[in-house]
């Protein structure tokens, strides 16, 4: 019997880690090509570490390194030297931020609008800085930038995530302002996907993802909604193998990808996200899935030793990428060729169908229990203010207990 250590680096949430706790011990002893496996989970805490010391766990699942330089640098340390799998890559993640991402899929070919660099407003203070940009920066006329992208657009950290200094600019002279407020951020000018037809985020755990439905003008509880068949057949699965792709070429295993789709056009905004939103307030119906996805894609990775890569290699994909003979469609093909190999999806289905075929029975059993619907009441209260307790308590078991009905009649959604 091998047991295989997991640790949780986590912040202030306490939603999933505790589905994903329960989730494991249910699952207990599995077997997977004539050997018998186990979990065993804990949550990581810290102290001063020796740089050489060997750490017990033979995967991490981190949620906070993306802000916290301590546990993110124990991450590299682990993963350099003790082989420890990581689901998200701390290197890349610090390395490839939103523009590089931007960059990489659109040398792929991938719909990604027209986006600029600029300036920065206020550059950082340093003593040299005036005399650099004396030299060297040249000006520049914002609203002929603007034009040139197109109006409306966004202006956005190019580093971006959870909306922080995301702005819209429909004319020039909105446009100055915005950029005058963006004080020391750099920031990208991107043409505006307007009036799409669909906003679908699609969250992938390793060779699993799941397309939503999204709408960014709803309140946080409501953006997710459950809705199904809002994409047809080809548009379904070009955003999945989109998603494959940046998680693939970047070696992510825990991701979010927002593609905005207008017409026959799938555009992809923003995909680099090292702790994608999971929480049982956002994800509500999905929240199961993730959790189930989550505990399986880990299993997978433990039982099949499968090895994390560092590095990225991207030569592969830019041999595809820059073929002018290729169209777009056959380039997604050959993309996702890459993508399913790296998810080692043959074995990963194998898995699925084999000794993980009971984890969405223990799923319904625990989702459905007491113990989860404290979870929830508990998560409600640390989330919204007291008035909105009970109603959001209320609204949040319906959602559950319509994921738990469909999932019984297997109307559940497959990913
Ligand atoms: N090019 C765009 N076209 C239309 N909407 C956009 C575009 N870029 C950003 N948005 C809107 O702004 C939100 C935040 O931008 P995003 O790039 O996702 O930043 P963050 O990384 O902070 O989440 C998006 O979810 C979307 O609603
Ligand atoms: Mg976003």
């Amino acid at each position: 019997m091998r047991t295989h250590c997991l640790g949780l680096v986590l912040g202030a949430e306490d939603d999933w880690p505790r589905a994903f706790e329960a989730l494991t011990s249910r699952l207990g002893e599995f077997e997977w090509r004539g050997e018998r496996h186990v979990l065993d989970v804990n949550r990581v805490t810290y102290e001063p570490f020796d740089l050489r010391y060997k750490p017990r766990y033979a995967l991490v699942l981190d949620r906070v390194g993306w802000w916290y330089l301590l546990p993110r640098e124990w991450l590299k340390k682990v993963a350099l030297m003790d082989d420890v799998y990581l689901l998200n890559n701390p290197f890349t993640f610090q390395a490839m931020e939103k523009h590089s991402a931007y960059c990489a899929m659109m040398r792929l070919g991938l719909k990604v609008p027209e986006t600029w660099l600029i300036p920065h407003k206020q550059p950082p203070w340093n003593e040299r800085f005036p005399t650099t940009a004396a030299r060297y920066n040249q000006a520049f006329d914002l609203a002929e930038v603007g034009e040139r992208v197109g109006f409306p657009l966004f202006l956005k950290p190019f580093d971006g995530g959870q909306w922080r200094g995301v702005v819209r600019a429909k004319n020039a002279e909105e446009l100055r302002r915005r950029y005058d407020e963006s004080g020391e951020q750099l920031m990208h000018v991107q043409a505006a996907i307007h009036g799409f037809d669909v906003f679908a985020r699609s969250l992938s755990i390793g060779a699993e993802t799941m397309v939503m439905f999204f709408d960014p003008d709803k309140p946080i509880h409501d953006r997710y909604q459950v809705r199904h068949n809002f994409l047809n057949a080809e548009q379904g699965d070009e955003v999945v193998t989109i998603s494959k792709v940046v998680n693939a070429f970047f070696r992510w295993e825990f991701n979010s990808c927002e593609s905005l789709i207008r017409g026959d056009d799938v555009c992809p905004i923003d995909y680099a996200n090292a702790s994608p939103d999971v929480a049982l307030t956002s994800l509500h119906y999905y929240f199961p899935w993730a959790m189930c996805a989550l505990v399986r894609w880990c299993a997978f990775c433990v039982a099949q030793g499968r090895r994390m890569r560092i590095d990225v290699d991207s030569r592969p994909w830019f041999e595809i990428g820059d073929r002018e003979d290729l169209s777009y469609e056959e380039k997604l093909r050959e993309y996702r060729r890459l993508a399913d190999e790296h998810f080692d999806a043959d074995a990963y289905a194998e898995f699925r169908a084999g000794p993980m075929a009971h984890v969405d029975e223990y799923a319904h059993e625990w989702f459905t229990s007491d113990d989860f619907d404290r979870v929830l009441v508990e998560t409600v209260r640390a989330t919204f203010p007291a008035h909105e307790h009970e109603q959001f308590v209320a609204h949040y078991r319906g959602l559950l207990r319509s994921w738990a009905d469909d999932a019984a009649t297997s109307r559940s959604p497959a990913p």
